[in-house]
């Protein structure tokens, strides 16, 4: 098969496609005909040599956390999909190629209403963002959510899931644009991080009577640690996701215990296959009939943001863009052709 390969860790030029041995399905796999996977921030981190792929180092190392496409055969074992039946889902790495074998209980069916592109959206940024808003935090209908990098893949996920679960959704970004994009699609308001004197702390206590909100999903990391206790209301959770912003902080331990806030960070690419599947099927359960083209319905329905689509022959520029921030949601990859 061929596939985008890191030819040497750096900058977007060392993606490139070539050819690397096609993946052996094992007896609960289904083998997929990739056609679209869509670019995470960990490819980039990847891509540069931070982030391996769990597990021993791969002969080719091929970036990707998720895929959508075609089952193009079946383990003997394997019984939950038929060849031709359209699946997408998440990976520990190599999506970014025109094959993969997968788990077949990792392997979610494709909503009829999703192209396969749309479809590649969903895996990392929704099964991440659903597993630390419900799973992780705890969130209830009614209650308050802070989202930080609200115009990330992640962030965009959690708008929409959090307005679907019911609650009040709140943002930050570090532009206006991504404020007003997130507002447009139905967050409460979103505190625009570049605008000087910035304070998300103080704009979601004075918009919820002073108590503040009831979850924080942090996006960003250790320079917005202080603001995160200050927003949070008492019995508030926070879930820390990312270190774009800072992996060390100081945190005041007298406001954790006045507060009795419970601080919790996730991770979900070293999981084990057995939480994978676990956190797939919850999805594919509970989320997955909420998707469709939005209709103004109540509750909100689920539908992935993608800011473009480019062929695979542009994944150079793909990792590009979502490096500079100009994507507001998702990026896809067309793979093959
Ligand atoms: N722990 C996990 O299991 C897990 C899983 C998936 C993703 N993540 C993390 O979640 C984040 C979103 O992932 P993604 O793939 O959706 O990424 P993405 O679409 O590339 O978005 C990255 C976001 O990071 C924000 N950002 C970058 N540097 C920042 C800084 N110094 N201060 C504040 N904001 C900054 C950008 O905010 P602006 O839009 O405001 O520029 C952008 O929205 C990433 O940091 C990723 O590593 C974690």
């Amino acid at each position: 098969m061929r596939a985008i390969v890191l030819t040497a860790h750096g900058g977007p030029e060392v993606l490139r496609i070539s050819r690397a041995p096609d993946p052996i399905a094992g007896p609960e796999d289904v083998l997929v005909e990739v056609r679209a996977a869509s670019v995470n921030r960990a490819d980039l981190a990847q891509r540069q040599g931070h982030y391996p792929q769990p597990g021993p180092a791969p002969a080719h190392e091929i970036p990707g956390l998720d895929f959508a496409g075609t089952v193009c055969a079946v383990g003997p074992r394997a019984l939950r999909h038929r060849v031709g039946d359209r699946v997408f889902g998440l990976l520990a790495g190599g999506g970014y190629a025109e094959k993969v074998a997968v788990h077949e209980r990792m392997a979610m069916p494709t909503p009829p209403a999703l192209s396969d592109e749309q479809a590649a959206a969903l895996p990392e940024a929704y099964l991440t963002a659903f597993d630390a808003l419900f799973a992780q935090a705890g969130l209830r209908p009614g209650e308050a959510v802070l989202v930080h990098a609200i115009g990330s893949g992640v962030g965009t996920a959690a708008l929409q899931l959090g307005r679907w679960a019911g609650a009040t959704v709140y943002g930050t970004a570090r532009s206006a644009d991504k404020c007003r994009r997130a507002e447009a699609m139905g967050a409460a308001f979103a505190v625009d991080m570049a605008a000087p004197g910035a304070d998300f702390a103080a704009a979601v206590s004075a918009a919820n009577a002073g108590r503040g909100v009831d979850v924080v999903l942090d996006l960003v990391g250790a320079g917005y640690l202080a603001r995160n206790l200050a927003a949070l209301a008492p019995r508030g959770r926070m879930v820390t996701l990312a270190t774009v912003g800072g992996r060390h902080a100081e945190l005041d331990l007298g406001v954790v215990m006045a507060k009795r806030v419970r601080l919790t960070g996730s991770g979900l690419r070293g999981r084990g296959i057995e939480e994978k599947i676990a956190l797939s099927q919850a999805f594919e359960r509970q989320a997955l009939p909420a998707f469709g083209p939005p209709d103004g319905a109540v509750p909100a329905r689920l539908w992935p943001v993608v800011d473009r689509v480019l062929p695979w022959t542009e994944a150079a520029e793909a990792h590009r863009v979502l490096e500079a921030g100009e994507a507001f949601g998702k990026v896809v990859l067309r793979v093959g052709g």
